[in-house]
C-alpha cells in the first residue's frame, strides 16, 4: 500500500455550444439517422466552429472551471498534462499553452498522444508524480477537437466523432481514494488499421497530401471493432479479477465512448447492467480523448465517496487499458 494516493477531488468539461445531428450529416453523405443510432448510439455531436480555435480552447474552459470550482489559486498546480491527438500546433504542447492561459505559472506541462486511450495514460502518469511524493497537484486534460481532422466526405468517420475536452485534478491524500490500481496497453501493429496517413514526418503536408485527403482519419471500422470489443471487455474484466472486486462492489463503468455495442459488450463481461454504465455518446459522439473526463463531469453529481469506478478505453495504436479509481469526494 502507498503512503500517498492520487485522489480526484475536482473535474470539469467543456463542449462547444453549436450541435452537428444526425439529420444534418444525411444532408452531407449518404446516411441515415436509424443507421448512425442503431450502428453507434450517437444522435448528434459538438463542433467547435470559429477561426483559429483550437483544442486548447476547450481545455482551457475545463481548466477554469476546476480552478474556481475548487477555488484554486492557478499557481499551486505542479504541473498540467493535456492527452489529445488534435494540439493546436505540432508544437509547443497544447498544455504548455493552456498553462500560460490559465496562470499556472509555476506548472511544466506536457501533451501525451494515445488517442482514445490518452485520458487513461495521462491520468495514470499524473498520478505516479503525486504517489512518488515528488508533486502535490496536478491537472489531467483529454480532449479533442476531431472536427479539425475528420473528413465530412466519408460517413465511415464522420458520423462519428466530435469535439470536446474535460479535465480532472488530482492532489495527494493519505487516505485510498484515487488512482487504486491500472492496465495499460499498446500494441503498434494496430497502427494499420487507425492513422492519419499525412501531416508526421514521415509525410509532411503538400499539395499532394492535401488532395489525397490524407490529413483526415482514416479507420477500417470493422477491424478496429474487434479489437476495441475484445481488449476493453477483457482488461475491465482483468482490472476486477485482481483487485478481489466483483460486480456489486463497482459502482460505475466509465467507457471510452466510440459505440454503444462496444460499452455494451464490456459491462456485459464485468457482469453490470446498464444502470451502472456512463453513456452520454448519443449527445457528445466520440471526442476521443475527451470521452471519460467528459463522462465523470456529467455524472459527477451521482459519484459518491468511496465508489469504486472502472475507467476503461481503446484507441488508435493500438492503446488501450483500464483504470481503477475509488471517488474521493461526495455530491456537493
Ligand atoms: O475510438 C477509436 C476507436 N474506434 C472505434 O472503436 C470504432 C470501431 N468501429 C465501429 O464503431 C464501427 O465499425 C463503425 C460504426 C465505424 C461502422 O459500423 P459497422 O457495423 O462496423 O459497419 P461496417 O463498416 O461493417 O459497414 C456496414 C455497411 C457497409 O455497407 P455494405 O458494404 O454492407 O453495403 C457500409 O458501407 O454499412 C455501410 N455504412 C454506412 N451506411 C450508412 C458505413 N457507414 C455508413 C453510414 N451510413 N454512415
Amino acid at each position: 500500500m502507498p503512503d500517498t494516493y492520487a485522489a480526484i477531488t475536482a473535474v470539469e468539461g467543456y463542449v462547444p455550444p453549436d450541435k452537428l445531428t444526425n439529420k444534418e450529416l444525411e444532408q452531407m453523405v449518404d446516411t441515415n439517422d436509424e443507421w448512425i443510432m442503431s450502428r453507434t448510439g450517437i444522435a448528434e455531436r459538438r463542433i467547435l466552429k470559429g477561426k483559429d480555435k483550437g483544442t486548447s480552447v476547450m481545455a482551457i474552459e475545463a481548466v477554469n472551471g476546476l480552478l474556481k470550482k475548487r477555488d484554486l489559486d492557478p499557481a499551486e498546480i505542479d504541473l498540467i498534462i493535456c492527452a489529445t491527438v488534435t494540439p493546436d500546433m505540432q508544437f509547443p504542447a497544447t498544455a504548455n499553452i493552456v498553462s500560460d492561459a490559465v496562470g499556472a505559472i509555476n506548472a511544466f506541462s506536457y501533451d501525451i498522444n494515445a488517442a482514445c486511450s490518452g485520458f487513461i495514460y495521462a491520468l495514470v502518469t499524473g498520478a505516479k508524480f503525486i504517489e512518488a511524493g515528488t508533486y502535490k497537484k496536478v491537472v489531467v486534460i483529454g480532449g479533442d477537437k476531431m472536427s479539425s481532422i475528420i473528413d465530412y466526405t466519408d460517413r465511415a468517420t464522420c458520423i462519428i466523432f466530435g469535439d470536446g475536452a474535460g479535465a480532472v485534478l488530482l492532489e495527494a491524500s493519505d487516505e485510498p481514494y484515487g488512482i487504486m490500481d491500472s492496465i495499460l496497453k499498446s500494441d503498434g501493429s494496430g497502427a494499420q488499421f487507425l492513422h492519419q496517413k499525412a501531416g508526421g514526418s514521415r509525410r509532411p503536408a503538400s499539395h499532394a497530401t492535401v488532395d489525397a485527403r490524407e490529413h483526415f482519419v482514416y479507420q477500417e471500422g470493422q477491424a478496429v471493432f474487434k479489437f476495441a470489443v475484445n481488449n476493453m471487455a477483457e482488461v475491465s474484466a482483468q482490472i476486477m479479477e485482481r483487485n478481489g472486486l466483483k460486480a456489486e462492489d463497482i459502482a460505475w463503468l466509465v467507457p471510452h465512448q466510440a459505440n454503444k455495442r462496444i460499452i455494451d459488450a464490456t459491462a456485459q463481461r464485468m457482469g453490470l447492467g446498464p444502470e451502472k454504465v456512463m453513456l452520454n455518446i448519443h449527445k457528445y459522439g466520440n471526442t476521443t480523448a475527451g470521452t471519460l473526463p467528459l463522462c465523470l463531469w456529467d455524472y459527477e453529481k451521482q459519484l459518491k465517496k468511496g465508489d469504486y469506478l472502472v475507467l476503461s478505453a481503446f484507441g488508435g495504436g493500438f492503446t488501450w487499458g483500464a483504470v481503477l479509481v475509488r471517488w474521493a469526494y461526495d455530491p456537493s
